[in-house]
């Protein structure tokens, strides 16, 4: 393999939609929800809650059937939902890792990069530990550190921080546009996972991580001076 090592040091992932599939319970929760309040909720309306923090996600539902709620109706409606998605995500299993994502990571190990997970879920810790992956990550950052919500680039300047890293050292992965948007305008690198129409702000866009190894992915990127940090020694 190249050696990209002088470069790029850490690789900082987004948990839903990158690494699991949860996207699929948070829809289940919030149309249990969506349906006791009598609002139309079809799945396309879902991808615009994605990477919308609880309290947000619940605004757009309300907004969406033309609702108002008190905030302590709003703080114990998220309340409910948080309890059914919990209930679902208690079941899930290794085997809904995103395929490729396990050999990805092992390899970012081989090579000696640095790894995190930076998600806004207060249940991260809870999806890694049913996965397995609650020791696959040097770092986890959830959704109860002090931070601002993206775009705002906090949780992937916690990530790096806590990592040793700068910005400009650092790949960020991660499936939103607000999520992409946060990391560019962080400095870091950003591969986007999903559709290229999607995500026309990554440096790249992968569809996901199944049958791509490391090198694939380093190769790929479209190097600007900015990556070009200094070599040690
Ligand atoms: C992630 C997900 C969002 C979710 C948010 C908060 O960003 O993409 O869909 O609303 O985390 O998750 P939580 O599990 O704390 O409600």
């Amino acid at each position: 393999m190249a050696d990209f090592s002088v470069k790029i040091k850490g690789f900082i992932f987004n948990l839903d939609g990158v690494i699991v599939d949860t996207a699929k319970y948070h829809y289940k929760a919030w149309l249990r929800l969506a349906d006791e309040m009598g609002v139309e909720f079809p799945p396309e309306q879902h991808e615009q809650l994605r990477s919308l923090s609880r309290m947000e996600s619940l605004e757009k539902i309300l907004e969406w059937g033309g609702l108002y709620m008190t905030e302590a109706e709003k703080l114990h409606w998220a309340d409910v939902k948080n309890n059914w998605y919990q209930g679902l995500i208690a079941h899930m299993t290794p085997d809904e890792v995103f395929k490729g994502v396990l050999p990805f990571l092992e390899e970012v190990r081989e090579y000696g990069g640095k790894t995190a997970l930076s998600s806004a879920s207060r249940n991260a810790h809870t999806v890694l530990k049913s996965t397995r992956l609650d020791s696959s990550f040097d770092v986890v950052l959830d959704g109860s550190a002090a931070r601002k919500a993206k775009p705002h680039p906090d949780c992937f300047l916690q990530a790096a921080s806590a990592l040793g890293l700068a910005p400009s050292e650092c790949i960020v992965f991660d499936d939103a546009v607000l999520g992409v948007q946060a990391a560019r305008d962080g400095g870091f690198h950003t591969v986007g996972v999903g559709k290229q129409e999607d995500l026309p702000d990554a440096d790249l866009v992968i569809p996901g991580f199944e049958g791509l190894s490391l090198s694939d992915v380093l190769e790929m990127m479209p190097w600007t001076p900015l990556s070009m940090v200094e070599t040690e020694g």
